[in-house]
């Protein structure tokens, strides 16, 4: 077994390229690598010629991903069985949404265990071999860190509350009540509320105290003052990877600290689906601290070779904040740009905004673009005007895979995957669904089921099973089998946008600059790298535009036009001073 796995990094280590790999006993106490490593991670920093410049993430959720034993969930078996899919269509990570033990409440992000696999989802084993077989196929595989919270079933926590003087009481966030007598347990410390509705603390009968948790009442907060909470997180780090994973993508690593004097947050105008006073997370989110946590993390990964990843669900409130995450290059390389994502319509002259200011960044970090994810309505339909959503799919596309960050795609959205909410209250699983219905009916609709083909379980599950989500309707005519016979479609437009991306280096590396800065309905910028130029133009009106571009006055000299892609395609030649957009039009283009 040892062996095995030892050959298995060495693979690692040839097939990314990395110089000096020592395989460690996973059971040894990590420490500090050899100081030539980070030596030459640092380098390689300068250079921008690490890996996760020119990736593109893929986000599973592995429920739904690929059943392969008939359960009707999916499993990593099935992940593994789909490598060869992610590589044909150009993915260079997957991140995998939590699969370790887990009682489920959160669907996987209440975690009892931090170092094993959930067994619905496979042992050790499978993990291992997915881990090999990706590696193979030259795809890393990314781990959600969730560190914020835990859940209730946790060892930790059922430590944690078993008395007042347990070793592990101060693992989590403990108060008294206000106004709290022998036989009263009083009000909560404070007026803080969870992310998922209700009062964020919870009263705990045997120990008479309250328990933080910014989530669901099964997921307290870790206390991040510890230092024990700290060295063990950071030990789970190092078990990964020593597993020979690719990076972290870090959850919700914003709400880690909590004001120690614990004021109450302020009260915004209005109600939530959950029926509570809109409340401003001013004492809970974004402390600073954080950023001391964030150092640490990127330290242990550090010495790692294989310039480790760091990811963050860093949903700021603006560029300033985001900026924050990257520290002076030493947090995290890739901060998720919620912003950007959630401009929720299609408008020229925010996208310009966004882009602009995500760009010019002052500490000049890598940028990360996504637009659907497991907690977001599917871009398909939050883009779509409900009339020409399969063509706005395709301006998406060209929107995330020819900016010059990191995209993150999201299963299924290169088939133009809708969100299908559950019909009746009765079947929802995500507890805010139950909670907010009708308002918010949780999040099920965007983790429906890969859509393989057009049979009835969409090749999902062994025929006959049911899912644990039902298939959307939509899956007869967007699946990867009927999408890949025609050249048009969704999914034939990300697979070409992805070959691009590799192939064509002003894509791949060059600098990005916005142009004809007063569109209202046009968003075009250059993408330039030595003395190739290629103009990407996107149409996000329904109105038919025609545009001219003057980009002398930026240097670029050519006015040919020779497309690498467009959409819907052009018939007659495009110029520089003439480019006609049909109504969510696209074109990408050299200029010569
Ligand atoms: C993040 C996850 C979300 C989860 C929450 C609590 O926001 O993406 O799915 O519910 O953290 O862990
Ligand atoms: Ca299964």
């Amino acid at each position: 077994m040892h062996w095995t796995r030892t050959i298995q990094r060495c693979a690692l280590a040839l097939s990314f390229g990395v110089a000096a790999f020592v395989a460690r006993d996973p059971s040894a106490p990590a420490q500090a690598a050899n100081t030539s490593v980070a030596a030459e991670t640092a380098s390689r920093q300068t250079t921008g010629q690490e890996w996760w410049r020119h990736a593109v993430i893929y986000e599973i959720y592995p429920r739904s991903f690929q059943d392969s034993n008939g359960d009707g969930i999916g499993d990593l078996k099935g992940i593994t069985s789909r490598l060869d899919y992610l590589q044909d269509l150009g993915i260079d990570a997957i991140w995998l949404t939590p699969i370790y033990p887990s009682p489920g409440i959160d669907y996987g992000y209440d975690i009892s265990n931090y170092t094993a696999i959930d067994p619905i989802y496979g042992t050790m084993a499978d993990f291992d071999n997915l881990v090999a077989e990706a590696r193979k196929r030259n795809i890393r595989v990314i781990m959600d860190y969730v560190i914020n919270h835990t859940s209730d079933q946790n060892p930790w926590f059922i430590e944690s509350r078993s008395s007042r003087t347990n070793p592990k009481r101060d693992w989590y966030v403990w108060h008294d009540g206000k106004g709290e007598t022998a036989t009263d347990k009083g009000q909560p410390p404070n007026n803080w509320q969870s992310w998922f509705g209700g009062s964020a603390w919870q009263w705990d009968e045997k120990t008479r105290q309250y328990y933080y948790h910014y989530f669901y009442v099964q997921q307290p907060d870790l206390n991040w003052n510890n230092p024990e909470v700290r060295k063990a997180m950071y030990g789970v780090l190092d078990f990964w990877m020593q597993r020979g994973v690719g990076g972290f993508r870090i959850d919700a690593v914003s709400r880690l600290f909590e004001d120690p004097k614990l004021h109450d947050d302020p009260y915004l105008p209005g109600r939530n689906a959950y029926g509570d006073r809109n409340i401003e997370h001013k004492y809970t989110d974004d402390l600073p601290e954080v950023h001391d946590v964030l150092k640490e993390v990127r330290a242990v990964v550090d010495r790692y070779p294989g310039d480790p990843v760091l990811v963050t669900e860093a949903d700021e409130p603006n560029v300033q904040a985001l900026t924050r995450m990257y520290g002076n290059g030493d947090e995290v390389q890739l901060p998720m740009d919620f912003q950007i994502a959630d401009v929720n319509e299609l408008s020229a002259p925010r996208f310009r905004e966004l882009f602009n200011e995500i760009e010019n960044n002052n500490a000049h970090g890598q940028p990360e673009y996504f637009f659907s994810n497991h907690d977001q309505r599917r871009q398909w339909d939050r883009y779509g005007d409900g009339v020409h959503n399969d063509q706005i799919a395709k301006l998406m596309a060209v929107l995330e895979l020819t900016t010059r960050g990191t995209p993150q795609m999201y299963y299924g959205e290169e088939l133009g995957m809708r969100t299908t909410d559950p019909a009746r209250i009765e079947d929802v699983h995500d507890p805010i669904g139950r909670r907010g219905w009708p308002k918010d009916k949780g999040r099920d609709g965007e983790r429906t089921p890969m859509q393989w083909d057009a049979g009835p379980d969409a090749g999902f599950t062994t025929p006959g099973v049911k899912p644990w989500l039902p298939i959307p309707p939509s899956a007869a005519t967007y699946n990867v089998e009927t999408e890949s016979k025609n050249p048009d479609s969704i999914y034939n437009t990300y697979k070409r946008l992805l070959a691009l991306r590799k192939t064509n280096f002003a894509l791949r590396d060059g600098s990005q600059t916005a142009v004809d800065n007063n569109d209202p309905d046009v968003f075009a910028f250059l993408r330039r790298s030595g003395n190739a130029t290629v103009l990407v133009a996107l149409n996000m009106s329904a109105k038919t535009r025609k545009v001219s571009f003057h980009l002398a006055g930026m240097g670029v000299h050519g006015s040919l036009l020779s497309p690498l892609y467009s959409s819907p395609s052009q018939s007659t030649a495009p110029t520089v001073d003439r480019v006609v957009l049909a109504p969510f039009g696209t074109l990408v283009a050299q200029v010569q």
